[in-house]
């Protein structure tokens, strides 16, 4: 059993199991299949590249070397296909489904196809890592799941109604692995994302993220675009800590915290106008040539929340998980590969 207080790492290496990371081209299960690979475990990667790509594999093969990658099988596949699904949890001990379609305004603008991914593929995993036998099923929902709810923190229990097709189907999700969990005491764990963010995050096309699409332009000497009057918040959780929260529930053994689902972030809220300023200064430090340039301000977005911030507490108390990034440190850190990036 991983005791709370473990080092979550430490505990993994030190006995071998197999993994599924769906999502394994995407920017969170790229990091997933990294740190398994040097922590010594087998890893089964899923992908269809509808948003992932063939680059951050390469890059965690060039990180993690040649022997550690022997360790890794990759499946072309999508998750809307059952078959995929199961071939993929065949002898899978721990899953960390992450494949989905995410962005807001993606699922404005083709709320099927986000539902297909994200609602049907879901299901399919489900039921595919159930017919497996697999002991562990962790999967990504979303904070947009508490939706207009105004209550700050977030707390698990408290949701409100959701905002857009894609909070509806992170919710979906929620509710299927809690039925699972009832009906075929499949022992599943959901992790509700804040904004997560880093390295080979997609800065390009037009559902980017806010921070890679931002250290573009930032970098490239340009204005960045804050929709609305800057003082929305989100708790931007760096992607190590995503990272630590899913091994932590891929191996947690109390009852009372498996059929759960926790927030995932630092517990602290940052503006927007900050998160400007913080990642100026997170690029400067690395390129001070950087000519300081106004943000432009646009119109507040279709389905954005106004404000985001977790009460983390859950998570700390039932997985162990604590934050070791808060966004400064975070983006300290990010900055190297947005500067690497932004030469090529
Ligand atoms: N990044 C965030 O801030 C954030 C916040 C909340 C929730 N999430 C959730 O976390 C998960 C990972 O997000 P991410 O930021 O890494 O996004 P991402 O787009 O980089 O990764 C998602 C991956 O899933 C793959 N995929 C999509 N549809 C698929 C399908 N039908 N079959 C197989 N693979 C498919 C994509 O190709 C991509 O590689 C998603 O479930 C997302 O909804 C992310």
């Amino acid at each position: 059993m991983v005791a709370a207080t473990a080092d979550i790492e430490a505990f993994v290496a030190g006995r071998r199991r197999r993994w599924l990371v769906t999502g394994a081209a995407g920017f969170i299960g790229s990091h997933l299949v990294e740190t398994l690979l040097r922590l010594d475990q087998e890893v089964v990667g899923l992908d269809n590249f509808a948003t992932g790509h063939r680059s951050n594999l390469d890059d965690v093969r060039t990180r993690v070397g040649d022997a550690a990658w022997r360790r890794f099988h990759f499946i072309e596949g999508d998750i809307t296909r059952l078959e995929t699904c199961r071939q993929a949890c065949d002898g899978a001990a721990i899953v960390l489904h992450q494949a989905a379609l995410g962005s807001v305004p993606r699922s404005l603008e083709d709320p099927i196809a986000t539902h297909n991914a994200n609602v049907t593929g879901f299901l399919h995993m489900l039921v595919a890592a159930r017919d497996a036998g697999c002991g562990r099923f962790v999967y990504a929902a979303s904070s947009s799941t508490y939706g207009d709810h105004p209550g700050l923190p977030k707390v698990e229990e408290t949701i409100g109604r959701p905002l857009s097709p894609y909070a509806a189907t992170k919710f979906f999700d929620e509710i299927y692995a809690e039925v699972f969990g009832r009906c075929y005491g499949m022992p599943t764990i959901g992790l509700r994302y804040f904004n997560v963010y880093g390295a080979r995050q997609d800065p390009n096309g037009p559902y980017a993220a806010v921070i890679p699409r931002w250290a573009a332009a930032m970098l490239g000497n340009e204005p960045c675009r804050i929709n609305g009057d800057g003082e929305t918040s989100r708790d931007f959780c760096y992607v190590a800590d995503a990272v630590q929260a899913n091994l932590r529930a891929g191996l947690v053994e109390n009852p009372d915290a498996v059929g759960q689902v926790y927030n995932v972030a630092v517990g602290a809220r940052t503006s927007l106008t900050q998160l400007h300023a913080l990642l100026a200064e997170a690029l400067r430090e690395r390129r001070p040539e950087l000519a300081e340039v106004p943000p432009e301000y646009a119109p507040f977005r279709a389905g954005d929340v106004r404000h985001s911030e977790a009460d983390i507490g859950k998570a700390q108390r039932l997985l162990g998980y604590r934050p070791r990034f808060v966004v400064r440190t975070g983006l300290r850190d990010a900055a190297t590969w947005y500067t690497k990036i932004a030469r090529q």
